[in-house]
């Protein structure tokens, strides 16, 4: 286990607030299935996001969008088959809480139920305030998500740097203070300026992962498949890539094709 945090007990949310208290950053990665899940696991991450983003790495689809209620527990049941440690915190898809605050507790209840996931993370800030306030006050920890928020990309219409102008900055401001006011246990912070993600980390007292926000935040969270270089095509100014999976995949697959259309593979020690 090649953990860099001294504490090896599970990860809770109130480790989360003590991680912040004494100034120790929170690592978090996304995963999507029980294999890679229980070896990022067993690395020693503080938290693992089974993310929306597994519609577009997982599925393939353009957007976040289209992944469902049931999808988001399947992958999150799998995830969790293979953690011991890390916090496991599941996205609320889209479509499954913007209609009113009894399907938004309907739909935390049943991935809290279903796919033994930690807790749950919702975008959007006054718009959703109801709907967040129903599920914690369910007992179901929520992980707020402010700056760009990928499922309302048809309203914003790009991918790019969110609150860089005083009205949103503000807005973003107050959205933040507001869901700590009302239980959130972190807040995710993803595509905005630096300052802007230092300001708000200072003034929340719980703890702030960033995504492209900088390092002023308590913590950061990235895409398990773009930081590991197996999604080549997606390369962002904050990303940085720990390691090139596509060419290890593309060497190793290319090599075993060779070895079968040789005869080389399976050799003598390699039969029953
Ligand atoms: O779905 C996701 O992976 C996310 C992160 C980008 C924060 O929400």
């Amino acid at each position: 286990m090649s953990t860099y945090s001294e504490d090896k007990r599970k990860v809770t949310t109130r480790r989360f607030q003590e991680m912040k208290e004494r100034g120790e950053k929170i690592a978090m990665l996304t995963s999507y299935d029980f294999s890679l899940a229980r070896l990022v696991d067993e690395a020693g991450i503080d938290a693992i996001l089974v993310g929306d983003s597994a519609s577009n790495v997982m599925i393939g689809n353009a957007t976040t969008l289209p992944i469902t209620l049931d999808q988001m527990i399947y992958h999150a049941r799998c995830v969790s088959n293979g953690v011991k440690r890390a916090l496991v915190v599941c996205d609320m898809p889209f479509g499954s809480y913007q209609g009113n605050s009894t399907e938004a507790l309907a739909s935390a209840v049943r991935i809290m139920k279903e796919s033994g996931a930690e807790a749950v993370k919702i975008e959007g800030g006054s718009e959703v305030k109801e709907s967040i306030e129903r599920i914690i006050s369910a007992g179901i920890p929520v992980m707020g998500h402010l700056g760009l928020t990928p499922q309302s990309i048809n309203k914003f219409g790009t991918y790019n740097v969110r609150a860089k102008e005083e009205a949103e900055a503000n807005k973003l401001i107050e959205d933040a203070k507001m869901l700590e006011e009302i239980g959130c246990f972190a807040v995710t912070l993803e595509k905005i300026p630096a300052e802007l993600a230092s300001r708000v980390s200072r003034e929340l007292s719980i703890p702030t992962i960033g995504i492209g926000a900088g390092n002023g935040c308590d913590g950061q969270v990235l895409v398990l498949q773009d930081m590991l270089g197996i999604n080549k095509g997606f390369s962002p100014k904050f990303l940085r890539r720990y390691a090139d999976l596509a060419t290890v995949i593309d060497e190793a697959v290319g090599s075993y094709i060779g070895d079968v259309k040789s005869g080389d593979f399976p050799n003598e020690n390699e039969c029953y």
